[in-house]
């Protein structure tokens, strides 16, 4: 099967472009990264991009259906197949995301869909919960939202605060990508009824609590 022709959107650091481009290089990952857009000529991601020998492209935002047309021209002319939003800043021409319907996928680093938006991570603390995460998921024209492929999950902690947390969920997040594009790239991804069905995969067995039992004790030994 030849491999799936991905462009990658970003606006900043490119980290998560990265774990991309390093899943890429392997010739048995099933995708490969034809194009890098910018809507920032300052984003850290393109040095990262032409360092890997991909062509960085910068599309100033001047309006989103003005955006949407240079990008549908670059990913048409580079016969892109699969587009991945990685720290792509800003929304997308509804028609855009549309015509990509179940061919552009967004990483958000909360478990979806608690924390769309901006600083999940703040959200995520000041919500108090015991686990936040990343999501991998199909892009719809809502903002944060459409089917989840793929999800993992950071506990937080009681010295947490944003940096801390942002940065353990980012090193997850560089693992989940490159997961979540190889199944989609590998054919193995459909959605029916607005949720993913993943075929050849399955769902880890353990529960993860937090706080943790104490190690080889029962909670319930502890009570009373
Ligand atoms: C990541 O946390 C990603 O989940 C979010 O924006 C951040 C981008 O980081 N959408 P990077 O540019 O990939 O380092």
């Amino acid at each position: 099967m030849p491999r799936q022709r991905v462009g990658v959107f970003i606006s900043g650091r490119g980290s998560n472009l990265r774990a991309l481009i390093d899943a890429c290089a392997d010739p048995a990952y099933p995708a490969e990264i034809v194009a890098v857009v910018s809507d920032r000529a300052e984003a850290a991601g393109l040095a990262l991009a032409e360092a890997a020998g991909i062509p960085g492209v910068v599309i100033r935002h001047r309006s989103r259906p003005a955006f949407a047309a240079e990008a549908e021209a670059l990913l048409r002319e580079r016969r892109v197949d699969l587009v991945c939003l990685a720290g792509f800043m800003r929304v997308l021409d509804a028609a855009f995301v549309e015509a990509w319907h179940d061919r552009m996928v967004n990483i958000h680093p909360s478990l979806l869909p608690a924390f769309p938006g901006l600083h999940p991570q703040r959200q995520a603390l000041a919500a108090g919960v015991r686990f936040s995460g990343c999501t991998v998921h199909f892009v719809r024209p809502e903002v944060d939202a459409g089917p989840i492929i793929a999800q993992a999950v950071v506990p937080t902690r009681p010295d947490d605060d944003e940096a801390r947390l942002s940065a353990r969920i980012l090193g997850v997040e560089h693992r989940l990508y490159p997961l979540a594009v190889r199944l989609v790239a590998e054919g193995r991804v459909r959605v029916a009824g607005g949720k993913v069905e993943i075929d050849g995969w399955w769902a880890p067995r353990v529960a993860v609590l937090n706080p943790d039992e104490p190690a080889g004790e029962p909670l319930a030994a502890n009570r009373g």
